[in-house]
């Protein structure tokens, strides 16, 4: 029947095939035969379907939309994309951090926040979490934090006793962990969580003035969390609950938005602030430095191809376009390499020739060649030349955001500020922030997380380090997991901690 607009089959090289269902054999009942490309190609494109996962923030999902900026920022930022009115597209995907690609939206974890916006000035990519601190701050303990949140060696298991021994050990850890043992440890969906650079950045406006700057995109949904239980239970009903429920909302015209805030910091007022500005694992308290408005960000379109789309996005910290600039965070500063680095090896080579990747203007590198080249490149293909090729724009963009730096090269913390230490902002999180059904919540979810699997001494350190973050979580903490060792097995918790059973037995 020749129907009009009928699609008929082809091969990958475009040639029409005679059959999607029968394999050429030598007879009905005889063998495949290996002239049979049209089955080869099925088979062989097949097996080269994936690619390696992210190594961190494997499961995630994302979509398409625009950035409007609403008010006027121009006085801290050149950067075209923030001018007043300016409307910018862009794509975002967001993303669990510790779990395979396959693993449930639910689980306790940070949940990555990565925008690319496709810049008149080329890409820029917010590479950012939904709060607004991490675990660690030098990135030489990145690694080691990554691989203590995933699986063991031996039984391929997660475990929560190498998650609290790596945290116990690492005191930096208490903010983000607080953070992350509180309400917005699981987020009811990717529509209901703000975003954070978390990082401090660099803005440069058009005097050339330098301010330091921390982003905040604020969810126009309402923030809203899952407890453990509803979370534990979505795992089991849905997998992909935040995935389904950003697609399912995009496809109904129900666009969810963000409002971008920023917090600034004058250039000079860092050396002196009470806290090191550029540490990750500390916030400048609202009070000091107010949130600012920016714009809006709004998903409107979802991907038709997530592997082309949104598996194959290549979001990296240092796409920063003039206006925008590193700070001295050494995490940020490590970020700026290691992305396009596991892209290149996740991807290939040209991973930013792919239509999802590609800036909106025109590119005029000398890269060339390599695996899967797309771009065409002509001649002359080395600067500097005498052929009218592609030369720097000195006088425009001459010089790179920077700061002032001096001493001897070496290997040591922070320089401390007046009230940097790891317990502090912590404290005044369970104390200040969060309210008294906020924190029965964090209490039982620390304990129902040290129940499981966590042992001797890295429990002991675990209530020293609640004990650090506030005596009276602490206090609540050990109790709620020595009552519950004692429920089940009262011999083994007497010899876990004898002075406690026996001051118990007294009482
Ligand atoms: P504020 O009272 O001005 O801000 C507290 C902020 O805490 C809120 O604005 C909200 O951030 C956030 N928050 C509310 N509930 C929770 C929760 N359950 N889990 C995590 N965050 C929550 O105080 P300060 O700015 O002086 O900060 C006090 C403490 O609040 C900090 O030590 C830090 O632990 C925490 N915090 C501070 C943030 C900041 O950038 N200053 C951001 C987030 C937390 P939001 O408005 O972004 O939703
Ligand atoms: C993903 C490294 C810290 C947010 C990744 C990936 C790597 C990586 C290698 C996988 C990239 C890919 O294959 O596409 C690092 C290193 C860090 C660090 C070395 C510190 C030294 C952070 C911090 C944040 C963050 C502090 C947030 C503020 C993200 C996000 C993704 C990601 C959102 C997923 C991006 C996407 O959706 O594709 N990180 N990371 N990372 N990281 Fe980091």
């Amino acid at each position: 029947m020749n129907e009009p607009n009928r699609l008929f089959t082809t091969t990958d090289a475009g040639i029409p095939v005679e059959s999607d269902e029968h394999s050429l054999t030598a007879g009905p009942g005889g063998p495949i035969l290996l002239q049979d490309a049209y089955l080869i190609e099925q088979m062989a494109q097949f097996n080269r379907e994936r690619i390696p996962e992210r190594q961190p923030h494997a499961k995630g999902s994302g979509a398409f939309g625009r950035f409007e900026v609403t008010a006027d920022v121009s006085r801290y930022t050149k950067a075209a994309l923030f001018q007043p009115g300016v409307k910018t597209d862009l794509v975002a995907r967001f993303s669990t951090v510790a779990g395979e690609r396959g693993s449930p939206d639910t689980w306790r974890d940070p949940r990555g926040f990565a925008v690319k916006f496709y810049t008149s000035e080329g890409n820029y990519d917010m590479v950012g979490n939904n709060t607004p601190v991490f675990f660690v701050k030098d990135p030489m303990k990145f690694q080691h934090f990554i691989r203590s949140q995933k699986r063991r060696a031996d039984s391929n298991l997660r475990d929560h006793d190498m998650q609290w021994d790596f945290w116990t050990l690492s005191p930096e850890s208490a903010h983000q962990v607080t953070w992350l043992m509180g309400d917005r440890g699981i987020p009811r969906t990717w529509r209901h969580m703000n975003g954070y650079t978390s990082h401090t950045y660099m803005w440069v406006n058009a005097r050339g003035e330098e301010f330091w700057v921390k982003y905040h995109f604020k969810t126009d949904q309402g923030i809203e969390c899952f407890t453990q239980h509803e979370a534990d239970q979505m795992a089991a009903a849905d997998t992909d609950y935040h995935t389904r429920d950003l697609f399912e909302h995009i496809a109904a015209g129900d666009f969810p938005s963000w409002t971008l805030y920023v917090q600034i910091m004058p250039y000079e007022d860092a050396a002196g602030y009470r806290f090191n500005p550029f540490d990750l694992t500390k916030v400048w308290p609202h009070g000091d430095y107010p949130l600012i408005e920016v714009g809006r960000m709004t998903l409107d379109r979802n991907p038709t191809d997530n592997h082309a789309e949104i598996e194959q996005a290549a979001f990296q910290p240092n796409n920063l376009v003039p206006g925008i600039g590193p700070s001295p965070d050494r995490m940020l500063l490590a970020r700026l390499f290691s992305y396009a680095d596991a892209h290149r090896y996740r991807i290939g080579a040209n991973y930013q020739q792919l239509p999802v990747n590609a800036p909106v203007v025109p590119v005029h590198s000398y890269s060339k060649d390599g695996a899967m080249a797309y771009r065409k490149v002509t001649d002359p293909v080395y600067a500097p030349n005498s052929h009218g090729g592609p030369a720097a724009d000195t006088e425009r963009h001459g010089s790179p955001p920077t700061w002032e730096t001096d001493g001897r090269i070496v290997r040591s913390a922070y320089v401390s500020h007046a009230e940097d230490d790891d317990w502090g902002q912590p404290g005044t999180m369970v104390r200040e922030v969060l309210d008294d059904a906020a924190r029965d919540r964090l209490v039982d979810n620390v304990v129902g997380h040290l129940l499981n699997g966590v042992t001797e001494p890295v429990l002991q350190r675990a209530f020293g380090y609640w004990h650090n973050i506030d005596e009276n979580i602490g206090d609540r903490i050990e109790d709620g997991v020595r009552a519950k060792q004692d429920e089940k097995d009262p011999k083994a918790a007497e010899q876990a901690n004898p002075a406690r059973s026996s001051m118990q037995h007294k009482a």
